[in-house]
């Protein structure tokens, strides 16, 4: 065990040479910018008096950032569960550790199974699912146990079957196909995505991404929970096919998963959710100066699904590679939407055809 410092709190961790589940209670130091990102989304929506669920919180390290780091009033009250009892007495040794200075006092941490924790509950206005790999098991639970308006934060680190290494297993527990190109993350992140909008769907209940990116081995969405049929009705109707052409490099968005082009059947990824995945009016106000940050920002105001790999047509099409930031610039001077994306660093989102962007990175 050794003494940690992670934002404002001082943390006892065990430490392992390679980080993975088989520690005694898990932490994870590159996760922290994951935690950074829940305290800039919960100190930049306008709610306070939150109740707030972490039903999988292993070391407690995000319990005590948020009982530290949170603006005042913002919680009012926290629940900490683990069902490890290893888990249990490390999150209790490092609340009492960071004692002074915490915004709230009703903190409650328990050892439960987490469904058993969020199904037992009154509810909450924002639940942390951080699990190992999917947050599948938990996400029915979730959604029945979120508030209106309230949030659900999911992290994934299941990569893999939502990247296209297994098609199959994407397939069953995802109910949609990857891909396996350069769109592979940003696929998976919004399969991973309407996934969790179908379990909300379910019970009539909206989830819409306010948050989301994809960084190392991981995918996170904050959702924002809301009732309606209506809500839910229309964001099923942005469920469609990413199809892709392996010839010429170029993509669209259809209701339907056949479609030709270079005188072939596209590639496709999908269903997957083609809508807004991001909120660009939140992430302004999480007044981030991180350059990842900065990027979404960037790529959420004009809101394109997809993007095209600058570095991939150069080399198709045999042209020079621009740098990215004067392709941008192009692009709008000739009267595109144009914005870098933090999925790719040699790719821009962009409204102009693959034609046009060829055409602009031969000049
Ligand atoms: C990825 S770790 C959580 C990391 C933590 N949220 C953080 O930010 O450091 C997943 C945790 O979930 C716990 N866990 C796994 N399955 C669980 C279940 N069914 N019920 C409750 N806890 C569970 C594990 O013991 C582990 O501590
Ligand atoms: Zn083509």
């Amino acid at each position: 065990m050794k003494t940690i410092t992670e934002g404002k709190a001082k943390i006892q961790t065990h430490t392992a040479r390679i980080v993975s589940k088989e520690m005694p209670v898990f932490y994870n130091p590159k996760m922290e910018f994951n935690r950074d990102t829940s305290i800039l989304v919960l100190n930049a929506i306008d709610k306070k008096n939150l109740q707030i669920g972490l039903p999988l919180a292993g070391s407690g390290v995000r319990a005590a950032r948020f009982l530290l780091e949170l603006k005042k009033e913002k919680i009012k009250s926290i629940k900490i569960n683990d069902h490890s009892p290893d888990a249990v007495k490390l999150i209790k040794k490092n609340i009492e550790i960071n004692e002074e200075g915490l915004i709230c006092e009703d903190i409650e941490v328990s050892q439960l199974d987490a469904n058993n924790f969020l199904l037992d509950s009154v509810g909450f206005d924002y639940i942390e699912i951080d699990p190992f790999g999917t947050p599948n098991p938990f996400l029915d639970s979730a959604v029945k146990r979120i508030s209106r308006g309230g949030i659900i934060a999911a992290t994934s680190t299941d990569t893999a079957p939502l990247c296209g290494t297994y098609p199959k297993t994407c397939k069953r527990k995802y109910f949609a196909a990857p891909i396996r190109n350069e769109h592979m993350h940003e696929a998976g992140l919004r399969i991973l995505i309407r996934k969790a909008q179908l379990i909300g769907a379910q019970f009539d209940k909206a989830l819409i991404p306010i948050f989301s990116y994809s960084k190392d081995h991981y995918f996170r969405t904050y959702f924002r929970c809301e009732k309606g049929k209506t809500r839910v009705d229309n964001i099923i109707s942005e469920h469609k096919y990413f199809l892709y052409c392996t010839k010429c490099l170029n993509y669209n968005i259809s209701s339907y998963n056949k479609q030709e082009c270079c005188k072939k059947l596209m590639d496709f990824a999908g269903p997957i959710f083609t809508g807004k995945i991001n909120d660009s009016s939140l992430i302004k106000k999480m007044k981030a100066d991180d350059k990842f940050i900065q990027t979404i920002l960037e790529e959420s105001k004009i809101n394109l699904p997809f993007f095209y790999d600058i570095h991939k047509i150069a080399k198709k099409y045999k042209i020079g590679i621009p740098k990215t930031d004067e392709l941008i610039s192009r692009l709008k001077k000739a009267g595109f939407k144009a914005s870098k994306t933090h999925f790719n660093i040699y790719a821009v989102k962009t409204d102009a055809s693959i034609e046009k962007i060829i055409k602009i990175m031969k000049k």
